[in-house]
């Protein structure tokens, strides 16, 4: 991976842009959005964690995933917050820091299933435009390139493969826990199955802005995969390419 040469000179033009980075499950999307948030001196942005956040919310009032009036309601009633940090985003949920009890298995499925509704998207949108109202942010999700910031400076749609998308999900949840890592098989069905479902979904569904650079890491290490955004967010701004 490449160290941050450019330091403070590379942070100055991109402190009011926006990167958008969208793509599927497993993609490598966090690890590049914070890699590129360290290296251009950008608030790094995870939107997934608000939809999970929502999604724990509405299991905790063991609302049904398809009661989309119901599900609407709970928006009226609900505050989420997201604060970047230097590795993983802050959630709070109603002032709670939920952030370590949106990663499981219920709340990942929950969140797909809740996304797919106008109303909670519409809310969504809504919120994540004012936290990157003032720019300097990379912002990570499904459709922050299409939806959220259709303007934004940078577009990369970042994918790989399902079967490495899936075994980089095994390694990760398997570095956190391996007791109880699922196996690598059924985390390639649940990411299938997630997979189908944000792709066609009706409103917002994951899909490459047409201005977007797509970015395939199916052959690169994440390392590699993370000097290629470097590169493409470097050219966007006109800096240098980085030595090798
Ligand atoms: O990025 P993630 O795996 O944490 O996202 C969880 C779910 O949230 C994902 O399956 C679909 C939904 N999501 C979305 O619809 N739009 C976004 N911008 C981000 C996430």
């Amino acid at each position: 991976m490449s160290g941050n040469e450019n330091g403070i000179a590379a942070s100055k033009p991109g402190r009011r842009m926006i990167v958008a980075i969208d793509g599927p499950a497993g993609a490598g999307k966090s690890t590049i959005a914070r890699h590129l948030a360290q290296y251009f001196g950008l608030l790094n942005l995870e939107t997934g964690a608000m939809y999970r956040a929502f999604a724990l919310k509405a299991l905790r009032a063991e609302i049904p995933l398809d009661d989309s009036s119901a599900l609407e309601a709970l928006t009226h009633e609900t505050s989420i917050q997201l604060e970047s940090g230097e590795e993983e985003n802050r959630v709070l949920l109603d002032g709670e820091d939920v952030s370590g009890l949106i990663r499981n298995p219920t709340v990942t499925e929950a969140a797909s299933r809740v996304s797919v509704f106008p109303a909670v998207r519409s809310w969504m949108v809504r919120l994540q435009q004012q936290l990157a109202a003032q720019g300097g942010v990379v912002m990570e999700g499904r459709d922050i390139g299409t939806v959220v910031f259709p303007h934004a400076e940078v577009k990369i749609f970042l994918d790989a493969a399902p079967e490495v998308r899936g075994q980089r999900r095994y390694d990760q949840l398997g570095e956190k826990d391996r007791s109880s890592a699922t196996p690598p098989e059924e985390v390639i069905r649940d990411l299938r199955a997630r997979d189908e479902r944000d792709r066609n979904r009706a409103d917002s569904p994951l899909k490459p802005a047409p201005d977007a650079v797509l970015l395939d890491s199916t052959n690169m290490t994440l390392d590699e995969a993370v000097a290629a955004a470097e590169a493409i967010v470097g050219e966007k701004l006109g800096l240098p390419a980085a030595k090798a």
